[in-house]
């Protein structure tokens, strides 16, 4: 008799579950410590549109530093955003520290996807997966990488998005009662080990001899993607502005309005670029400058070309000199780390 989807995708697990961080050893039963749910939460929050091998480093130090939710909570939000430095998608970074003042305020994380789904931050498949990871609780765990593994597995050949609701549906249907955390995990580490985006590596699958998609010749070209929007290209100016007191070289550094792109993060001062829709504009700070060269970065949503220049006088606005020596300190986004090399660079 075949072993049911579940069962064969278990069974493999047990073998092949990555050792990562946040993760249980497969069928370790649930610790009873509050600082579980925690870390789940916070590994989740992290890995959203972000790779297993960027979170690992950011996970030990943020673990390290804050063991508890409430260590967390009584951080300053402007602490939490040094240590995100690098991460991206800034937002998460603001919306982890409300989430932990919220939790740490109601006595610890609820146990239920509805009520996870209230947290700030915490989307349909976050919330799903800390009920299923967290506490055991039967959840439909969707992410990418699962999305992957359904559409081959049922042969779904609708494009995404409208596949979906098919795939929602499959992903439910197999999802079993017992051991949701891991099977939730399994089918993560199936997707990105096995069924992955590339070539779906057919022979090392467990569940090859039930995959439609295998049967039909089509699991490669599975899930359908819409076409790709074209990114538009925008184009900036950031500033370096350095003095030299008895403490040594300082570069004026500014923190970025609160919402927004890469909000609440320390930059350099630049010309309004990420206001613009087209990237242009005026420097705030005048004064002779020197062009140093520019930088590429890409967002979600757009490419940029950052120039960077050098500008010999006092700046305005709301700022601090920070050392230049400890620029690794100030929590620079990596655009601006960019900017920074290529500016000290250019000194050297
Ligand atoms: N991606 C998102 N959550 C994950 C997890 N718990 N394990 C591996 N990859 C993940």
């Amino acid at each position: 008799m075949t072993a049911s989807i579940s069962d064969a995708l278990l069974d493999w697990y047990d073998r092949s579950a990555r050792a990562l961080p946040w993760r249980l050893p497969p069928g370790e039963p649930l610790p009873n410590d509050p600082a579980w749910p925690y870390r789940v939460w916070l590994s989740e929050v992290m890995l959203q549109q972000t790779t297993v091998a960027a979170v690992k480093p950011y996970f030990e130090t943020f673990t390290r530093r804050w063991p508890t939710v409430e260590a967390l909570a009584a951080a300053g939000e402007d602490e939490v955003m040094a240590a995100w430095a690098g991460l991206g998608y800034y937002s998460r970074a603001r919306n982890l520290v409300k989430c932990a003042r919220e939790v740490a305020a109601r006595g610890g994380f609820p146990d239920t996807e509805e009520e996870l789904r209230a947290l700030p931050g915490l989307g349909a498949y976050t919330a799903a997966a800390i009920a299923a990871i967290a506490f055991g609780r039967r959840a439909v765990v969707v992410d990418a990488n699962v999305e992957r593994v359904a559409a081959r597995l049922f042969a779904i050949a609708e494009p995404l998005p409208g596949a979906r609701k098919a795939i929602r549906q499959r992903a439910e249907a197999i999802t079993p009662d017992a051991r949701a955390g891991d099977f939730a995990q399994a089918m993560m580490d199936l997707g990105s080990q096995v069924c992955t985006t590339k070539a779906p590596r057919c022979l090392l699958c467990p569940l090859s001899a039930q995959c439609e998609g295998r049967a039909q010749g089509i699991a490669e070209s599975l899930p359908v993607k819409p076409p790709k929007k074209a990114k538009p290209e925008r184009r900036g100016t950031a500033f370096w502005i350095e003095r030299v007191n008895g403490a040594g070289a300082e570069v004026w550094l500014v923190t970025r309005p609160g919402r927004g792109m890469l909000g609440g993060m320390r930059a350099l001062p630049d010309d309004g670029w990420s206001a613009r829709a087209d990237g242009s504009g005026e420097a705030p700070v005048t004064g002779v400058a020197e062009e140093l060269g520019a930088v590429r970065h890409t967002f979600t949503h757009a490419h940029l070309t950052l120039s960077v220049r050098r500008i010999e006088g006092e700046p305005g606005g709301e700022g601090e000199w920070w050392p230049v020596e400890r620029l690794d300190e100030a929590g620079l986004p990596t655009l601006y780390v960019k900017a920074a090399r290529l500016a000290l660079a250019r000194e050297d």
